[in-house]
């Protein structure tokens, strides 16, 4: 990308994600919240779904399923608030991760 804007926000993220289990990016249209998720997972162990391509849609069709698997590992969930559904799934995600041992990320 040229003339890339360096995000403070992303040490603040990245902060938060060692403290926390969940952290949500939340923002105006077109700011850059994509762009930022994209780089935080690019650079750890991380997969990046996005609840506007059905394709990812059907993956989150069984959270727990495929969440299960995802165990230890950041999941990047864009658009998240398309699918109000998710958030249960993901508070007894967290509860779960954190029995494991897992209690940031
Ligand atoms: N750090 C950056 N520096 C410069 N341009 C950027 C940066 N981050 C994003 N952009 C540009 O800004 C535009 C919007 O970026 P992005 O899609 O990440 O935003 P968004 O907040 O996810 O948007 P939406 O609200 O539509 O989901 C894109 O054209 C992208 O290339
Ligand atoms: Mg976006």
């Amino acid at each position: 990308m040229q003339g890339k804007i360096t995000r403070t926000h992303q040490s603040r993220i990245e902060r938060a994600l060692a403290d926390q289990a969940g952290v949500v990016l939340l923002g105006p249209r077109q700011v850059g919240k994509t762009t930022l998720a994209q780089d935080i997972a690019e650079a750890r162990d991380a997969v990046y779904l996005d609840m506007e391509r059905r394709a990812d849609r059907q993956i989150l069709d069984e959270p727990d399923l495929y969440l299960d698997e995802q165990m230890g590992r950041l999941v990047v969930i864009d658009e998240v608030q398309l699918i109000p559904g998710l958030f249960g799934a993901l508070r007894g995600q967290i509860d779960r991760r954190r029995r494991k041992g897992h209690r940031a990320g």
